[in-house]
């Protein structure tokens, strides 16, 4: 299978600290579920912002490669980035209300992201939206008027994932997307993304500290060290 995603000797650090990530590789084939385990402050949620470049201005990448696709992560200009999110690789945050906005309509703002990469009128990307919707289970008409304080969390973690979703990307990061919900609607959004799975076959980077969530989900389990040796992230069977 050709690669999705190829990290290679990726090195960072904020405001000049000692490196949070060193030396850090993944692969990633086309359609394949890895899940990224790791304890808290390992560089996680780092690296997930890493891959699309949305690391905040005190980051400081040192070295290293990040190929998506055919593409170099690295060298590719600002307007080529914005091509890339949200058409060939999307992220899903762990906290939605931070992804949303909040004075506009669910519906709007995932037909949003459809105007920003594919060509057509305000019905067709509305269009796109209401299948995107319908997707993630929140296909009444209702939810594409709702703002998302008229969500409860679980349903505006769906929106935030029919926002990722809508430009089909043939790449999915999730940063721990369930573990701000309780567990009965964790597992209905467990559930969310192994039906995705099935039905899209989109290459998926699932971020988590919790493995028990993984059965059923992932082919591959990557474990990011605990007082971060991540030079020693290996493999582990699923
Ligand atoms: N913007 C920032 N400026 C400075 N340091 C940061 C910044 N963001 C993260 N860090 C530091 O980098 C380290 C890795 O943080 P990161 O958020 O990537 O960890 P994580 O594995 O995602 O943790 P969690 O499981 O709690 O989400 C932490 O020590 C954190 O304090
Ligand atoms: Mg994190």
């Amino acid at each position: 299978m050709a690669g999705v995603l190829e990290v290679r000797n990726l090195t960072i650090s904020y405001s000049g600290r000692e490196e949070v990530i060193k030396d850090f590789n993944l692969d990633i084939a086309a359609g394949e579920a890895v899940a990224l385990l790791g304890p808290s402050g390992c560089g996680k949620t780092t690296l997930a912002l890493a891959l699309l470049r949305l690391l905040p201005g005190n980051a400081r990448l040192l070295s290293g490669s990040i190929r998506l696709g055919e593409r170099d992560m690295l060298r590719v200009a600002a307007g080529t980035l914005r091509q890339i999110r949200g058409a060939e690789a999307s992220i899903i945050l762990q906290e939605p209300a931070l992804s949303l906005n909040p004075v506009m309509s669910a519906g709007d703002q995932i037909a949003e992201v459809a105007r920003a990469h594919i060509p057509g009128s305000p019905r067709n990307w509305r269009r796109h939206a209401e299948l995107a919707l319908a997707e993630v289970g929140l296909g009444d008409s209702r939810f594409y008027s709702a703002y998302p304080h008229q969500l409860s969390s679980g349903q505006r973690q769906r929106i935030a994932i029919a926002q990722a979703l809508v430009c089909k990307p043939q790449f999915l990061i999730a940063d721990e997307p369930t573990s701000a919900l309780d567990n009965k609607t964790q597992a209905e959004i467990l559930e969310l993304f192994k039906e995705l799975r099935r039905s899209r076959r989109i290459a998926l980077l699932f971020i988590t500290h919790n493995p028990a969530i993984l059965a059923g989900l992932v082919d591959r389990l990557w474990r990011m060290g605990g007082n971060w040796q991540a030079k020693t992230a290996k493999p582990l069977p699923c």
